[in-house]
């Protein structure tokens, strides 16, 4: 049986519509249930439904084989597994944002509120910037509201929650999206069946 660790929330959803259209679907998920683990007998597989920012956590210790995962979480943690597809869903840029009419002072030393200290920090670091980190677990576009941080560096999809918190992207940092990942002893034991989805997906994101 393969384990296969997808993100809760709003791209869980895009990848179980994927997930759905290769033929691995599991009818019970979409059920209003708070399961976390949902087995397709008939597939093979097992799912676990978890927060997006651990899939990467689950993958890498090999309690799951395989997971979606967003890059931007890739980036932040660098885990130590095979990163095998980009699924093209949940397309959005790590950026670095502030209040309108915001001007650098480049003198001083800039504070950076951020659920991606790491990504931050080297992004600032590229620069020679000096930063001070401030480290949020959510709702990071309140920090330059209230004067706890000077810009933000976290993630922009459609730009709605900058523009209703009248913030502006200043610079865009990388791009990310939802990539396919393995735990690289589940790759060398079953390659043959994650290779086999991987080519499923694969096929279906060129079809779309
Ligand atoms: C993310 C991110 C932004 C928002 C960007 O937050 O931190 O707040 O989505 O999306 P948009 O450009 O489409 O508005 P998330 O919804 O994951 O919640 P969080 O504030 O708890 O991190």
């Amino acid at each position: 049986m393969l384990t296969i660790a997808l993100p809760k929330g709003r791209l869980g959803d895009k990848v179980y519509s994927l997930f759905a259209k290769i033929g691995y679907d599991c009818r019970e998920m979409l059920e209003d249930n708070r399961k976390l683990v949902f087995t397709s007998e008939q597939n093979g597989v097992r799912y676990l439904l978890v927060k997006p920012s651990d899939v990467a956590i689950y993958v890498e210790h090999g309690a799951a084989d395989i997971g979606v995962v967003g890059k931007d979480v890739l980036l932040e943690s660098e885990p130590d597994l095979y990163e095998l597809l980009d699924l093209k869903l949940g397309s959005c840029h790590l950026a670095v944002a502030a209040k309108n009419g915001y001007v650098e002072d480049e003198e001083s030393v800039l504070r950076v509120a951020t659920k991606y200290p790491h990504v931050a920090q080297s992004y600032y670091e590229s620069l020679n910037r000096q930063i001070e980190i401030i480290k949020l677990n959510g709702s990071i576009e309140l920090a330059p509201i209230l004067g706890l941080s000077d810009v933000i560096v976290d993630i922009v999809e459609t730009g709605t929650t900058l523009k209703e918190n009248n913030l502006f992207v200043m610079q865009k940092i990388v791009p990310s999206s939802a990539r396919l990942v393995a735990n690289k002893s589940s790759y060398k034991f079953k390659g043959a069946m994650i290779d086999r989805i991987t080519a499923l997906l694969k096929g279906e994101i060129a079809n779309d």
